[in-house]
């Protein structure tokens, strides 16, 4: 299995790790299969996202999935955030084995989950916005 440079490094240097205290959206997920945890902790002021850090029990695949998820949203506002998709997040790693793809969707919904508590946390139903939180399994 190879893995790309910056797959190595975003695992060996992962960016934005440990949690935010006050928090404005807190999002946990899990894949059923490989057991992996991801845990999403965003600030957001007006619509945006000022700062992201993530907490990943779990493969290599994906503590550098979520390090590249959180620098990729950091600075942007929810509905970019939104608009963030495991493929995207993919491609700024610059490829993964096909066997890990599964990991990158663990780090979009992740993000949504966070998303979806921001919005219900303000009293928002977050399902028209951000829709289902998928727990990917495969
Ligand atoms: Fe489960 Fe990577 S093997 S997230």
């Amino acid at each position: 299995m190879m893995y790309s440079e910056k797959v190595l490094d975003h695992f060996s240097n992962p960016r934005n790790v440990g949690e935010i205290e006050n928090a404005d959206g807190v999002g946990e997920i899990g894949n059923a299969k490989c057991g992996d945890i991801m845990k999403m902790y965003l600030k957001i002021d007006n619509n945006v996202i000022t700062d992201a850090k993530f907490k990943t029990f779990g493969c290599g695949a994906a503590v550098a999935t979520s390090s590249m998820a959180t620098e990729l949203i950091k600075g942007k506002s929810i509905d970019d955030a939104l608009k963030l998709t495991n493929d995207a997040v993919v491609e700024a790693l610059d490829g993964l084995p096909a066997v890990k793809i599964h990991c990158s969707v663990l780090a979009e919904q992740a993000v949504r989950s966070a998303l979806s508590d921001y919005y219900t946390r303000q009293g928002i139903d977050p399902l028209p916005i951000v829709g289902e939180i998928k727990m990917p399994e495969e």
